[in-house]
C-alpha cells in the first residue's frame, strides 16, 4: 500500500526521491518522508499533510543537504498508528544511524516491541514497522555488516515487507528485502534505484530487475548483490519494461480517471489483440498447463477483490453458459481462511490489476499449496500473482494511476471471456461456428465502448440533475447485477454518497423498504431476455417514489415511459454488455464526483494497491 524508493551513487539523491514519490502517491498519501545518509550524517524530513505530504516534504527539503549521495523515501498508507509525521517513514534506531523504510504489516511487532524495549530500545512512533530499525541496530553493534544485519533482523520477522535499510556509518550501501510486498531493483551507471513500482525510477534507470520474496538486495554505486535469507548468492532476473514515463501522465485530460475511461476500447482492443492461433487455439502470455489438463477441469473457482471481483462475477455467467462448468466467484480475503475444499481438477483464476493485491495472492497460493492450478488475470507484467500462476493472460490496458478502477475492468472481463471461450472450445461445449460468432462480437466491444464514450455529455446532464440527491440503488439481472455492483462501488468512491447494488429481484425481499422519494435508482435494463422482468423491478421502485436512471439499449421503445432519465448504449450480445453498460456509469459516479469537488483520482481512504490483509 505504501509506496518505497531508495537510490544511491546518485549526484542528485533528492530530486530523485521527490520525483519517485510523486509518482508513488497513488500508493498512500497519508504522509511522506525521506532519509538522506553521508558519511555519519543522517538527515531527515517527514510531513502528514495527506494528499498534499508529498508538496509539503518538497518544502520541508529546502534546506536538504544537496551531496549526500544516498537516500530513501516513503509515502505512507496507514496501517499501525495514526497518518501523523512522527508515524511517517524512514523510521530511526536509538543512535539516529540506521534508517528505513517498510510498505507491508509486521504480524510480530508487538512481541519485537517488547523484547527491544525491554533490552533498553526506545520507540519513538507507533508503527510495527520501527522495529526493524532497532533489530537492525542490535545485530550492527554485534558487528554484522549491513546486508547480514538486515537478512538476519529479517529471520525474526513474521508478515509482508519491501523495506529498504541505510546506515550512516555504511552510507554507499543501501539493503533492500522483500516477502510479498512488491519491490524492483535498477541500475544506471554508477546509481542503483530501488523501488515498489517502477514508474518511480522510469526515467532513472536504464534496467529493472524482480525481486522475489525472500531477497536480500546489496545496492551500491558499483550495482546491486542479492541473497536468499540463509546468505545464499541469488540472481535477480531482469523485467523488460517497455513503458515511457507519458503513460503514467495525464496526455492532456483533467485527470488520470477521465483519461482511463477513456482509454477503455483501447485497452479492450490490446487485451485481444493477435490471442487466435490458425487452430483457433487461444494465446496465453505464460501457459504450463497442458491442453489435456484444461479440458479436463471440473469446476472453476474466481478469486478477487472489488473491482476485480465484479469482472469475475460477469465471468461466472460465461464460463457456465459456454463451456458448462460449476463456478463459483469468491471474495479473496474471504477465500483462504475458510479450508476451501480443492478436488482434482479445480481450476483457480486469480484476478487483479496491480497483481499484488495480498488477499488475492494469498488465496490462489491457499488454492495452489491444496493442488489447484491457477490462473492468473493480471495487468501488470511479472507482478507477483503472474509469476506464481501457472498461466497467465495479461489485460493490456496500460497503466492504470487512478485509484478506482475503470479500465482494467473491461479489459479483464474481455479477458476472462476469452478465457470462457477456450475452455468451452477444449470441452467441445460450443461449436466452432459459435465460438467465431461470440469471438467477433468480443472484438466489437471496442466499438461500442467508444460509442458509449461519445455520449458523455448525455450522461454529465443526468448528473447535474442528480447533485443534491444522497441515497443511490443500483439494480440489475443476470450479467446486469455485477454491472450494477461495480456501477455502485464507482459511485462510492469517487463521490462519498451511500450506494447499493442489488440483484433487481432481490430488492423484495428487504431493501424495497428504503425506497421513497429522494432515493435514485439506477437500473441496467439492457439484458434483452431479462428486459421484461426488469421493468417490472423499475416499475416497483417508481410506484414508490423513486427517480429512475435507466441504462438502456438504443433500440429500447419502452423504457421512457418508466425512467426518469435514460442513458443510451449500443445493443450487444448480453455477455457482452457488462464492459458497454459500465461507461455511463462510470461517468455518472465521474461527473457527480466533480460537481461535488471530490478528488477522482484520489478518493479519501483508499489506496491503489492493497498490499495488506
Ligand atoms: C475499485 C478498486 C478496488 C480494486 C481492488 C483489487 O475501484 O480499484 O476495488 O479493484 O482493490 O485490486 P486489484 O485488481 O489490483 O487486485
Amino acid at each position: 500500500m505504501c509506496g518505497i524508493i531508495g537510490v544511491v551513487g546518485s549526484t542528485e539523491t533528492l530530486a530523485t526521491l521527490l520525483e519517485g514519490l510523486q509518482r508513488l502517491e497513488y500508493r498512500g498519501y497519508d504522509s511522506a518522508g525521506i532519509a538522506l545518509v553521508h558519511a555519519g550524517h543522517t538527515w531527515r524530513a517527514r510531513t502528514a499533510a495527506g494528499t498534499e505530504s508529498v508538496a509539503a516534504l518538497r518544502v520541508e527539503c529546502e534546506g536538504a543537504p544537496q551531496d549526500y549521495r544516498s537516500g530513501i523515501g516513503h509515502t505512507r498508507w496507514a496501517t499501525h498508528g495514526a497518518p501523523e509525521a512522527v508515524n511517517a517513514h524512514p523510521h530511526l534506531d536509538c543512535s539516529g544511524h540506521v534508517a528505513i523504510i517498510h510498505n507491508g504489516i509486521i504480524e510480530n511487532h508487538s512481541e519485537l516491541r517488547e523484547i527491544l524495549t525491554g533490552r533498553g530500545h526506545v520507540f519513538t512512533s507507533v508503527t510495527d514497522s520501527e522495529v526493524v530499525a532497532h533489530l537492525v541496530e542490535e545485530l550492527r553493534g554485534r558487528g554484522l555488516e549491513l546486508l547480514d544485519a538486515v537478512r538476519h533482523a529479517l529471520l525474526e520477522v513474521r508478515g509482508a515487507f519491501a523495506i529498504a535499510v541505510m546506515d550512516a556509518t555504511e552510507p554507499d550501501v543501501i539493503v533492500a528485502a522483500r516477502r510479498i510486498s512488491p519491490l524492483v531493483v535498477g541500475t544506471a551507471p554508477g546509481v542503483s534505484y530501488l523501488a515498489s513500482d517502477v514508474p518511480a525510477i522510469l526515467d532513472r534507470a536504464t534496467a529493472f530487475y524482480a525481486v522475489n520474496d525472500d531477497e536480500v538486495v546489496r545496492l551500491g554505486p558499483e550495482g546491486f548483490r542479492a541473497v536468499d535469507l540463509e546468505g545464499a548468492p541469488v540472481r535477480l532476473r531482469q523485467l523488460q519494461i517497455d513503458w515511457d514515463l507519458e503513460t503514467a501522465e495525464k496526455g492532456g485530460y483533467d485527470d488520470f480517471m477521465s483519461k482511463e475511461i477513456a482509454e477503455q476500447p483501447h485497452a479492450v482492443y490490446a487485451t485481444l489483440l493477435d490471442r487466435r492461433r490458425r487452430d483457433g487455439s487461444i494465446v496465453f502470455d505464460e501457459l504450463r498447463i497442458s491442453d489435456e489438463e484444461l479440458r479436463d477441469v471440473k469446476r472453476v473457482v474466481l478469486v478477487a477483490c472489488g473491482t476485480s471481483n465484479h469482472a469475475a462475477q460477469v465471468a461466472k455467467y460465461a464460463i457456465e453458459r459456454w463451456a458448462r462448468l460449476s463456478v463459483e466467484v469468491d471474495i479473496a480475503s474471504e477465500y483462504r481462511y475458510r479450508d476451501p475444499i480443492v478436488e482434482i481438477g479445480t481450476l483457480v483464476i486469480g484476478v487483479s490489476q496491480s497483481g499484488e493485491t495480498i488477499d488475492t495472492i494469498q488465496a490462489t497460493r491457499e488454492a495452489q499449496r491444496r493442488g489447484a492450478r491457477v490462473v492468473a488475470i493480471s495487468n501488470i507484467v511479472d507482478s507477483s500473482l503472474a509469476r506464481e500462476a501457472d498461466a497467465v493472460l495479461y489485460t493490456r490496458a496500460g497503466l492504470e494511476v487512478s485509484v478506482a478502477s475503470t479500465k482494467a475492468f473491461v479489459a479483464q472481463v474481455a479477458a476472462l471471456e476469452l478465457l470462457a471461450l477456450r475452455l468451452a472450445q477444449l470441452r467441445g461445449t460450443l461449436a466452432p461456428e459459435e465460438i467465431d460468432r461470440l469471438l467477433e462480437g468480443l472484438h466489437s466491444v471496442s466499438g461500442h465502448i467508444a460509442t458509449s464514450l461519445g455520449r458523455r455529455d448525455d450522461v454529465a446532464g443526468v448528473a447535474a440533475q442528480l447533485l443534491d440527491a444522497h441515497d443511490y440503488f443500483f439494480l440489475g439481472r443476470h450479467v446486469g447485477y455485477p454491472t450494477a455492483l461495480e456501477g455502485a462501488l464507482k459511485l462510492k468512491e469517487l463521490t462519498y454518497l451511500h450506494a447499493e447494488g442489488y440483484a433487481a429481484g432481490e430488492l423484495k425481499h428487504g431493501p424495497l423498504a428504503l425506497i421513497e422519494p429522494g432515493v435514485i435508482v439506477v437500473a441496467v435494463t439492457t439484458d434483452p431476455v431479462m428486459h421484461e422482468k426488469i421493468l417490472s423491478n423499475v416499475a416497483e421502485v417508481k410506484a414508490r417514489g423513486a427517480t429512475v436512471v435507466a441504462v438502456a439499449t438504443d433500440d429500447d421503445e419502452r423504457i421512457d415511459a418508466v425512467a426518469d432519465y435514460v442513458l443510451r448504449v449500443p445493443a450487444t450480445q448480453s455477455m457482452f454488455a457488462p464492459m458497454i453498460d459500465i461507461v455511463p456509469l462510470q461517468l455518472l459516479a465521474y461527473s457527480l464526483a466533480r460537481g461535488l469537488g471530490r478528488n477522482v483520482d484520489r478518493p479519501r481512504n483508499l489506496a491503489k494497491t492493497v498490499t495488506v490483509e
